[in-house]
């Protein structure tokens, strides 16, 4: 394995999601921007591999609790969608259907909660896999975070 935190500092934010919200869905943008190849994942939203600057746009309807973006490094599939990753690994399957392995860096959010208010945040509670960066791009609020190391 090759040391990610070198790459880091040269590739300041690796993946960025981007998030647009409408009344009651959201359209997630999320690009790879790490020199490497990475196998991004949502949980709801399944699963795709993201050539360096490669981009995603992925639509999920409102509301749920618990959303989670990642990305997974170091994957293998087959033909149907199935094999493994080094991190992230969500059941060995391309198109995720739940929550992958630690470590990996999480962007959460929640639609559509109290007052119509939209809450996200990168977590590490499940620990630190690329450098990650979740910026709103609507709803008057256009202050991103970033998460670069552990
Ligand atoms: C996602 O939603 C946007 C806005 O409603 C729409 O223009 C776009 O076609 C949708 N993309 C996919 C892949 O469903
Ligand atoms: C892909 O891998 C899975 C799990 O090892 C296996 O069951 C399946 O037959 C493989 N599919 C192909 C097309 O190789």
């Amino acid at each position: 394995m090759m040391s990610f935190r070198n790459i880091s500092m040269y590739y300041f934010v690796c993946v960025a999601v981007h998030g647009i919200t409408l009344a009651d869905a959201a359209t997630f943008s999320i690009q790879n921007n790490c020199p490497y190849t990475v196998w991004a994942a949502a949980a709801p939203g399944g699963g795709r591999q993201l050539d360096h600057g490669q981009v995603w746009d992925l639509n999920v309807s409102s509301g749920v609790g618990g959303a989670r973006i990642w990305a997974r490094t170091g994957c293998e599939f087959n033909e149907s969608g199935q094999g493994k990753c080094q991190t992230g690994d969500c059941g060995g399957l391309l198109q995720c259907q739940g929550y992958g392995l630690p470590p990996n860096t999480l962007a959460e959010y929640t639609l559509n909660q109290f007052d119509g208010m939209d809450f996200f945040d990168i977590s590490l509670v499940d620990g630190f896999n690329v450098p990650m960066e979740f910026s709103p791009t609507s709803g008057g609020c256009n202050r991103g975070i970033k998460c670069t190391s552990p």
